[in-house]
């Protein structure tokens, strides 16, 4: 802040976005070897949709189909909207979104829905060769219920359609920076994205940056002397330099071994947790199912409405902690914590009482 706060990131660059983008390409899960700054979760998945059209554009392909998971979560702008696969966030928005297509997600303990979800593949790849990019949620599906998946499974999905040519983007705006036990979500896979979004954990939570990263592959197809093949985007706050300069300290403290401990404690508390009220004699009365990756835990609530974000079940969660002084943000019928790294045991250890409290209440 004393050097510089901000400088326009076209045509210059500075200290802080060249460090912060060497250190990040080292951790990422591939041979990364671009990166793409704007400020939010949004605009970088935008970025990458962007980048994934423009690539085949570039290279005289026409393909434009974009392929992503139900009950996927990738934002709020119109792009990132199309891609979403949550019905009610879109519905006054339909004429203005672009079309895109879902298939089933590869959910953890159901052979049905991971046989199901390569089957959905299948068939969209036959209906045509013209599909662009499959963007996805590695790992866990955020907002549509933190629904986990086989890593397996999602492997497999990769892997098809590195097979077809399709562009694969991993929207790990939510599960980067350790969110699912390992640091990016795309670790628990052997088949790697050729893009990657990644916004919220990366500066820890204290100013807002984002990234969309890519392969030299990528990257080729937009370097030229011709200005019409160039990604014609950014934004007004580009690498802000005290967004990166806090990225740097983040990734710094990330690499702590008191951060890797705590991440692994965190881990262990939410895996004997679910443990604990799986054994609860009221669990088969009150819980549908608890969910479990890495430091992120859902409870998910039975009732008599249909799961998801507007059951009305929120209302009431969200009164019961607020009286006990925790703030949480039922999806729903779906209560999860994804609580900072730095949190206390002792304070996690209370909110899951808290939590088994309420389901007495039932
Ligand atoms: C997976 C995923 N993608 C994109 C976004 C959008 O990020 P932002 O809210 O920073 O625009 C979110 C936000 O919750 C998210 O969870």
């Amino acid at each position: 802040m004393e050097n510089f706060e901000q400088i326009l990131l076209a045509g210059h660059t500075h200290e802080k976005a060249i460090t912060l983008a060497e250190k990040l390409l080292k951790k990422l899960p591939q041979d990364f070897k671009k990166v793409f700054y704007s400020d939010n979760g949004s605009t970088a998945v935008e970025t990458a949709l962007k980048m994934a059209l423009q690539y085949w554009h570039n290279k005289g392909e026409s393909k434009k189909r974009i392929l992503a998971f139900r009950n996927g979560y990738h934002g709020e702008t119109f792009g990132a909207m199309s891609v979403s696969g949550l019905e009610a966030q879109k519905t006054p928005f339909l004429s203005h979104l672009f079309k895109a297509d879902f298939i089933q997600p590869p959910l953890k303990g159901r052979v049905d829905a991971v046989n199901k979800s390569v089957q959905d593949l299948k068939n969209e790849i036959e209906k045509g060769k013209d599909i662009a990019a499959f963007i996805y949620e590695p790992m866990i599906q955020g907002a549509g219920g933190m629904l986990v998946h086989e890593a397996q499974g999602l492997n497999e999905l990769i892997k098809i359609c590195k097979e077809n040519g399709i562009l694969c983007i991993a929207d790990e705006v939510m599960t980067g920076f350790g969110r699912t036990g390992k640091l990016f979500g795309s670790d628990h896979m052997e088949e790697k994205p050729h893009i990657i979004c990644l916004a919220k954990g990366l500066t820890g939570g204290t100013l807002p940056l984002a990234v969309t990263a890519c392969t030299q592959e990528l990257y080729e197809a937009f370097l030229s002397e011709d200005k019409n093949k160039a990604l014609l985007h950014g934004h007004s706050y580009s690498g802000n330099a005290l967004g990166c300069a806090s990225a740097i300290a983040n990734l710094e403290l990330l690499d702590r071994p008191e951060t890797i401990n705590q991440i692994e404690n965190i881990e262990n508390l939410n895996r004997q947790f679910k443990e604990k009220i799986e054994k609860s004699h009221h669990y088969l009365k009150t819980v549908q199912e608890v969910r479990h990756q890495g430091t992120v835990i859902a409870i998910e609530l039975k009732t008599n409405e249909k799961s998801g974000y507007f059951n009305q079940a929120a209302k009431k969660i969200g009164q019961y902690f607020l009286k006990e002084n925790i703030l949480i943000r039922p999806l729903g019928n779906v209560i999860y914590l994804v609580p900072p790294y730095s949190s206390p045991t002792d304070e996690i250890k209370c909110t899951f009482k808290c939590i088994e409290d309420f389901l007495e209440t039932l």
